[in-house]
């Protein structure tokens, strides 16, 4: 028969040690034990116990050092300390060194049964989670990129806490990434699965919303004609996530706050209590203390909610980011639109990588979507790019942005450079065509001519460093 658990008992008194192995290895557990410091720690370093029972009071050394070994070389093993009396120093020592528990000497047999088993059962999830964390490491987190130190700090957050239940806030603008944060933090989790329930709480008025969250039951108000679950109750042992929390009520935020410290609630004119296991993941793209000084927002809920702060930072304070994120949304349009291989030139680079962004990833992500479907060829350029994009930067920089750049110029100076700004983003928006640039300039192809020479232009490099892109991809 396959053993429970592995237990190790460290104990001088010869009797103690009888007893416990009396009443734990008639529930199957795998037992070894010791009736020093010395030997005890010699069979630990042997082999890995899921459980080590540990008196305080050895011959040879205390067992609260005895404890801070195990923790050190052993801290997949969990461990419960034996105390002669109940000391609640000894006990505050123990929990301080990491000791899982306690039990006081003469121990209830059941109790020390279910103690046993419950911690059991956390050890086996807490080296499952060891394991899973070092797969993460080596094989890095689905569908979520970045190399800016910030957005690395983020992925060592969400590997911290996804085999947790903490509750998590996450903060950042629009666009950044919280909804995807929160779905990683689901789908790395324990509880992966099992339901991630998001819920938008903005659009809703609030009865709608408190019955969405917690159900009703028939007959609670003029419509409900049959009892119905909330979105708590689907999403039991899963994850539910608050989109906008900065959004709902002070009323609901109270229902709320009971359900994070309780996890039970009752369904809307109901009378009996629903328990959950929910985890709880929340973001918010408006500042929550600033609502909390306002008075908009319960300071209690946003203290439970803030358990554990993700902050996603805009892309503009992360540009080594954006190639990243360029590559991952180009390979994936490319492929969901049967394409092959595609690149910008380095001119349509040039300007996602100036660009400010202001709706973050999911701004980028859109404008390679339409880039890519909007292509005729491999190579994307610059003309594919929204407008708001195409206008920043034309690879060079504008003249007329405001007068404080004019102070010091000859007026002839500024208008020369004015027209050479103007002639570089028609040549761009042309594709690099004179004769339609100057069409479209409605001037001569001959004075345009003069005027790139004059102006010295160089449209031969822009041009041919698109062409060299599209000739060398186009062979391969
Ligand atoms: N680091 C990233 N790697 C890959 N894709 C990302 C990344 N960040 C965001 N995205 C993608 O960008 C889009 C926007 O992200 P998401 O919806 O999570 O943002 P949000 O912060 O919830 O936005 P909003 O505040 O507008 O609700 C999604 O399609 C998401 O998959
Ligand atoms: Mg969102």
């Amino acid at each position: 028969m396959q053993s429970k658990g592995s237990i190790l008992i460290i104990d001088d008194e010869q009797d103690v040690r009888e007893s416990l192995e009396e009443l734990l290895g008639s529930e199957g557990y795998a037992l070894d034990s010791a009736g020093t410091a010395e030997d005890g720690l010699k069979q630990a370093g042997d082999r890995p116990y899921d459980l080590a029972l540990v008196d305080v009071n050895l011959p040879d050394s205390s067992g609260i050092e005895v404890l801070k070994v195990l923790k050190r070389e052993s801290p997949e093993t969990g461990v419960i300390m034996i105390t002669a009396y109940d000391s609640s120093q000894t006990a505050f020592q123990a929990s301080k060194e990491g000791a899982e528990s306690y039990i006081t000497k003469p121990w209830d047999n059941d109790k020390l049964l279910l103690e046993v088993e419950s911690l059991l059962d956390r050890s086996r999830l807490r080296a499952e989670n060891v394991q899973w964390r070092r797969a993460l490491k080596q094989y890095g987190l689905p569908g979520i990129v970045g190399k800016s130190q910030a957005m690395q700090k983020v992925f060592d957050l969400i590997m911290q806490v996804a085999p947790s239940r903490a509750t998590v806030l996450i903060q950042g603008e629009s666009g950044t990434g919280k909804e995807l944060v929160a779905k990683t933090i689901h789908a790395t989790s324990p509880r992966a699965d099992r339901p991630f329930v998001p819920v938008n709480t903005g659009s809703l008025p609030v009865d709608l919303l408190e019955s969405t969250l917690f159900g009703h039951v028939r007959g609670a108000f003029t419509s409900a004609v049959a009892s119905k679950r909330g979105l708590f109750e689907v999403a039991d042992q899963g994850t539910i996530f608050f989109d906008e929390i900065g959004t709902i009520g002070v009323e609901t935020q109270t229902k709320l706050l009971r359900v994070i410290q309780e996890r039970e609630f009752m369904r809307l004119g109901g009378t009996d209590t629903v328990k959950v296991d929910v985890r709880i993941v929340a973001a918010t793209n408006v500042d929550l203390r600033r609502l909390v000084a306002e008075n908009k927002f319960r300071e209690d809920l946003f203290y439970r909610l803030n358990v554990i702060a993700v902050t996603l930072p805009p892309l503009r304070e992360r540009k080594e980011d954006i190639p990243l994120l360029l590559d991952h949304f180009l390979a994936r349009f490319s492929r969901e639109n049967g394409r092959g291989d595609m690149h910008f030139s380095p001119e349509a680079l040039k300007l996602l990588l100036d660009h400010d962004w202001p709706g973050n990833v999911r701004e980028l992500e859109n404008a390679v979507e339409r880039a890519v479907v909007l292509s005729s060829g491999p190579v994307l350029q610059a003309a594919l790019l929204p407008e708001q994009i195409a206008q920043n930067g034309n690879g060079h920089h504008h003249v007329i942005t405001g007068f404080e750049e004019i102070d010091g110029r000859s007026l002839f100076d500024i208008m020369e450079n004015y027209e050479r700004d103007v002639i570089m983003e028609m040549l761009s928006r042309s594709n690099w065509s004179q004769t339609e640039a100057a069409e479209r300039l409605r001037i001569p192809l001959s004075t345009l001519n003069q005027k790139i020479k004059r102006l010295q232009i160089d449209v031969k490099r822009r041009r041919n460093s698109d062409l060299t892109l599209e000739r060398s991809v186009g062979s391969l």
